[in-house]
């Protein structure tokens, strides 16, 4: 099974910039690569952040551009995000019993559980007892393999300004989870606006980039300041098989020219290879 994990899209407007770049019309142009490059995917999954400033005009360009893609779309929020404006431009996205963005669905390959980390009024994350008592009936419910999605990481990263809004309920939320951890197949969250990739107590995880402003690698920073930059936005495509989780990063907007890196036939691989120019 393949799916697509896209995050942060920070849509401010129509045509609207933050930071200089142009969010609706980068996340117009993921999904046109998703669905030209990618088409064959189950899903598509936005682990939050779907706008800068939770308007209902930018949830409006944030569903104009979605809905050019062909791939089934599930939405989650982030601490950029406001619940009530995302559900009257999207009326039909599913909610606990609590009204908080949270579903939980059977896939070809498991259980994906779609989680609501957002915390009103703070950057920061926040798992409350409601959340934490939907999630721990939803695991105790189903038995076999789980794909687990949040926005905020449960965990440090190195990065000062970005780990102080981390969850902050991160040991709660492992309580419920640990022990369902043999299960638990994979972490996917957002939130970093970087690429980010290893294990939290023995679940694997991964981060993507945000697709308008990325946040610098500076592990001495100040605690106080998140620097941003411009690194090239990535969506991540996951490829899902009995025994493995596979997730690679595309960097979409790469145009960099596509070559075969064996050399022709009849030609001697070294020169081929040192004498080598893009066209
Ligand atoms: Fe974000």
């Amino acid at each position: 099974m393949k799916f697509i994990h896209l995050t942060d899209t920070h849509v401010v407007g129509a045509d609207a910039r933050l930071y200089g770049g142009n969010p609706a019309a980068m996340l117009s142009r993921a999904v046109a690569s998703i669905n030209t490059e990618h088409g064959d995917a189950d899903r598509v999954i936005i682990t939050g952040d779907l706008t800068h400033w939770g308007e209902p005009e930018a949830y409006e360009a944030f569903a104009q551009a979605i809905s050019a893609l062909t791939v089934p779309v599930h939405l989650m929020v982030g601490n950029h995000d406001a619940t009530e404006a995302l559900f009257a431009r999207f009326p039909d996205t599913p909610r606990d019993p609590n009204g908080f963005v949270q579903t939980a669905f059977e896939t070809d390959e498991g259980l994906f559980i779609l989680t609501d980390t957002h915390m009103p009024g703070s950057h920061a994350g926040q798992y409350c007892a409601k959340r934490l008592a939907w999630l721990r009936n939803t695991l105790e419910q189903s038995c076999g393999p789980v794909f687990l999605f949040l926005h905020h990481p449960p965990f440090k990263v190195g990065i000062a300004a970005m780990d102080a809004i981390m969850l902050q309920d991160a040991e709660a939320l492992h309580t419920v989870l640990a022990p369902h951890k043999h299960r638990i197949r994979h972490l996917f969250f957002g939130h970093l606006h970087r690429a980010l990739f290893g294990n939290w107590r023995g679940i694997s995880f991964s981060c993507m980039r945000g697709l308008n402003h990325q946040v610098a690698l500076d592990l001495n920073g100040d605690p106080q300041s998140i620097q941003g930059n411009t690194e090239v936005p990535a969506y991540g495509v996951a490829l899902v098989e009995r025994d493995t989780v596979v997730v690679h990063m595309h960097d979409f907007t790469d145009s960099s020219q596509h070559f075969p890196l064996n050399a022709p036939q009849g030609t001697d691989p070294r020169t081929y290879a040192l004498g080598f120019k893009e066209a």
